[in-house]
């Protein structure tokens, strides 16, 4: 296990036992069988509340957990505060990764474009958000993944030359 990973689901209706969580354990296998070095050590279901959400990540990030992936609440809708969440936690924003996830996902739907996520650092640990639905947060988790053993490497101190790979 080379990078210990996190994935929050933000759902009011998952929360409640209305839905079941089906993003947060696909993330989970997509991160195991991307043969990346990932293993999900958590996983935890939120309400789309800014403080129970900013509770979990910090509580993580204070774990030393390397990769936190977020799922949810981050379009349009009243509720829909997990970017707000997460950048009240973050100490150093990373907007590449978000940026690559609306720019490829555009390609797939124009609804890309509602997805406010937002992602960044604290402390030693990187935090993404994706969208909620499996498809949406599937599409967006095989964008960012490719970059994401490097920008561990580097968030843990490694001090070799990019450039080389
Ligand atoms: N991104 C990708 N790659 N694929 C998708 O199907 N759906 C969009 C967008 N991003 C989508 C996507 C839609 S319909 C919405 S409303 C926003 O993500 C926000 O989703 P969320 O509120 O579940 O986080």
């Amino acid at each position: 296990m080379k990078y210990r990973a996190a994935v929050l689901t933000v759902s009011d209706r998952g929360y409640a036992g209305q839905r079941p969580d089906e993003s947060g354990p696909q993330l989970e296998k997509d991160l195991a069988a991307s043969g990346l070095g990932f293993t999900v050590v958590a996983r935890r279901v939120v309400p789309d509340e800014r403080e129970r959400i900013a509770a979990a990540l910090t509580a993580w990030a204070d774990e030393g957990i390397s990769l936190i992936l977020t799922t949810g609440g981050t379009g349009f809708s009243p509720r829909d505060v997990t970017p707000e969440a997460t950048t009240a936690v973050i100490e150093r924003p990373a907007p590449g990764f978000t940026e690559a996830m609306r720019q490829e996902s555009r390609k797939i739907t124009p609804h890309a474009m509602i997805s406010r996520a937002v992602a960044g650092i604290r402390r030693g640990s990187l935090i993404i958000n994706l969208p909620g639905s499996v498809k949406a947060a599937r599409e967006c988790l095989a964008v960012v993944l490719p970059a994401l053993p490097h920008a561990l490497d580097k968030l843990a101190g490694d001090p070799t030359d990019c450039g080389r790979g």
